[in-house]
């Protein structure tokens, strides 16, 4: 077609060689593109005339800028935000390399500025004051409601007022355990403008999950609501706050503020459980203060949240962001990676307790003025249609999601689907996981009517902002691709001894210089941030998933390569399940692997070895899941339990996971050497146990 052979023409005819950037130029060879014509998938014309990036050309071009000025290029993009005073020189500065001593990121250091006020007030200067800012819409279809842009900023000051006067300061933290009501973005930004950092825990973390958080960050105050529906499913997240607040004032710190809001259609005030004085009522106190609030002004390097990760040993990391960089970094992301325009409904179905909902619901798009739908309840409820009803009500033209909630609405029919207009989508978006391409398939194909590009955004909690990922209109795509590097982005492939490899190839994913939307420090623990992340691979970030690039230089990802699992797209530590289990008081052993899973991606597999004496029992199982279910939360609950009288360990003790995960997956014949194993009879074991 003629959009085949603009593409190819275009591609091929920028200048070879293309400066300094080698792992781009296999994409503008326009030779190896045009064998694989079949895997390509090409934007309309339409699109790439109307989009931010209409061409390769252009991304090259702001790319290697990117690179090769990096400090000129993000003063740009920063300068389009209001800044009280201006950063200093130099714009930026980093040390990635562990030999050279402290890793440090810093951007914008001595800019003065607050990502609250650039949120709202600014674009409430530009004339988006009655531009709606929120949707609403409840669990139950027809419950709903919406703010503007004045509205929102109202709410969010008077919430600020009232944080201030329990006595929150700038540097405090505050710990929100909220659902998808509006409250919870609006809870973040009031943090915002007062200086105060929060720390977002999702609501389905357990109350041992939020106890051990909050006795890691201390909060001044503690925000949540007496309830939430879900589907069919009522959660008494009041409930679990009380216990997660008890246990931490057990040991030693106790919480003085906890702000309720009441989710009267979820819970009536009267069935909640009241602590007087430490509980306060959030509809009681919050319309008393002013709808005005100070802007407290702080350092482009002031945190700005954290956010507790699972990582590869048992003690959740709290990623920290710093103020500046992290704005001017999700602005400009969500603008380019969704082609963002004024008139745009974005959709993003993450919860913000991830880190998609901070940077991708709440930041990034009310930064750039945007509308944006937040949805309280489940895709599935009341039936398999409830996303494009909504679509369709809002008419929402951008909508982000994950790879496991298409492949369990692929598993619905197609019925569900075209039941709906859908043609104000524009544009689709992918996270969480590797998308694999028959879901990329059916996303495209059907959900956007071969019409919608999607942005297959590769990033992490830990990233801050999408790192590698299609810029819509800019390139054809290949399904199931992250495609290339966001501007600023240096990603590198290099083999297990560090060392960089070019070209086509597979290995580690590392990333070789900052950006600005890079998590400075893991909160309390910089010798772990060092540790974990830079350590592996001196020189470079180390991201922990694997990745290869093709010959036409898009990157695949291929998932973790740690002891992390994703499930559902939620990030979950092997050794957090390892550790929850082992509490069992019957339980002596356990070690985690992860599975494929058709829907959810990977499923949490566990092998466990119980106290001597003890009997296996179908009643056992359930009190082992449900002991992983309490400690972490219900998205966390193993799939399988896999009774093992002994595991397989080296000589030295260690266990061989390697293994583990070959019987898991049932690949009995490449199991590989055994030999090495203490008692290798354990493994016939574990065979014979298999499916008991
Ligand atoms: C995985 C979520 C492939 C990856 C934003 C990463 C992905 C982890 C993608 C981070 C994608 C996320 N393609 N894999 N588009 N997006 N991942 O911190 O393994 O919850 O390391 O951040 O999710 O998960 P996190």
């Amino acid at each position: 077609t003629l959009n085949h052979l603009r593409h190819v023409e275009s591609l091929a005819t920028l200048p070879s060689g293309a400066g300094g950037i080698p792992k781009l130029n296999a994409v503008i060879l326009g030779e190896s593109l045009a064998s694989e014509e079949d895997d390509l998938v090409f934007p309309s014309d339409d699109f790439s005339r109307r989009a931010h990036i209409p061409s390769p050309q252009k991304y090259l071009e702001m790319y290697r800028r990117s690179i090769e000025d990096p400090a000129g290029f993000w003063s740009d993009i920063a300068s389009q935000f209001y800044w009280k005073k201006r950063w200093g020189q130099p714009v930026y500065s980093e040390n990635l390399d562990i030999r050279k001593g402290r890793i440090e990121i810093e951007w914008f250091k001595g800019g003065i500025s607050n990502i609250c006020y650039n949120c709202l007030d600014r674009n409430i200067e530009l004339g988006n004051g009655e531009k709606i800012a929120l949707f609403w819409e409840g669990n139950e279809p027809g419950t709903d409601g919406s703010l503007t842009y004045n509205q929102l900023l109202q709410r969010v000051c008077q919430l600020a007022n009232y944080l201030k006067d329990v006595g929150v300061q700038k540097g405090d933290a505050v710990v929100i355990y909220l659902p998808m009501l509006m409250e919870l973005p609006i809870a973040m930004l009031a943090c915002a403008r007062i200086g105060a950092v929060h720390s977002v825990v999702f609501a389905g973390f357990s109350a041992e999950s939020l106890a051990q958080r909050i006795m890691d960050c201390k909060p001044k105050v503690v925000i949540t609501c007496n309830a939430v529906r879900r589907g069919s499913k009522i959660i008494h997240l009041k409930d679990i706050v009380d216990a997660a607040l008890a246990e931490s004032a057990q040991n030693g710190f106790a919480v003085d503020v906890c702000l309720t809001y009441e989710n009267h259609s979820a819970l009536e005030k009267s069935k909640t459980k009241w602590q007087e004085g430490r509980d306060t009522w959030w509809q009681d106190v919050i319309t008393k203060f002013p709808t005005t609030c100070d802007v407290e002004w702080v350092d482009a390097e002031d945190p700005l949240f954290l956010l507790y990760t699972s990582g590869s040993t048992g003690k959740p990391k709290g990623v920290l962001h710093t103020t500046g960089g992290y704005m001017v970094y999700t602005a400009a992301t969500f603008k380019y990676a969704f082609d963002y325009k004024p008139s745009d409904v974005y959709w993003c179905t993450a919860d913000c307790g991830w880190i998609t909902g901070h940077s991708y619901v709440t930041y990034g798009p009310l930064l750039n003025a945007a509308t944006v739908v937040v949805f309280e309840g489940a895709p599935n409820y009341p039936d398999s249609g409830r996303c494009w009803d909504i679509v369709d009500k809002y008419k929402v033209s951008i909508f982000y999601t994950a790879p496991t909630l298409v492949r369990s609405l692929m598993r619905e029919g197609d019925e569900y689907v075209t039941r709906y207009s859908r043609k104000s989508l524009r544009v689709l978006g992918s996270v969480g996981e590797p998308i694999n391409p028959s879901a990329w398939r059916w996303f495209f194909n059907l959900v956007g009517d071969s019409r919608c590009p999607i942005s297959d955004t590769w990033w992490q909690t830990e990233t801050g902002g999408f790192m590698i990922t299609p810029l819509p209109g800019a390139w054809p795509q290949k399904p199931g691709s992250a495609t290339f590097p966001f501007f600023g982005v240096q990603p590198v492939i290099v083999n297990e001894k560090g060392v960089e490899i070019e070209g086509e190839c597979s290995g580690y994913l590392c990333v070789k210089s900052s950006w600005p939307g890079a998590f400075r420090t893991l909160y309390g623990d910089h010798e772990r941030y060092e540790t974990t992340y830079f350590s592996a691979f001196p020189g470079y970030y180390f991201s922990g998933d694997g990745c290869s690039r093709d010959k036409d230089g898009y990157y695949w990802l291929t998932g973790r390569v740690d002891d992390v699992i994703n499930v559902s797209g939620h990030r979950i530590g092997t050794a957090e399940v390892e550790s929850a289990l082992v509490s069992h008081p019957q339980c002596a052993e356990a070690a985690v692997v992860g599975v494929e899973h058709e829907v959810k991606g990977q499923g949490i597999y566990a092998f466990v070895t119980l106290v001597e004496g003890v009997q296996y029992s179908e009643d056992l199982r359930k009190n082992l899941v449900s002991t992983v279910r309490k400690q972490i939360g219900a998205f966390a609950a193993p799939e399988k339990i896999h009774w093992a009288p002994g595991l397989p360990k080296t000589r030295s003790g260690k266990i061989m996971r390697r293994i583990l995960r070959k019987i898991a997956s049932r690949q009995l014949d490449e199991l590989g050497d055994t030999s090495t194993l203490a008692d290798p009879s354990v493994v016939d074991e574990l065979i014979a146990l298999a499916d008991s």
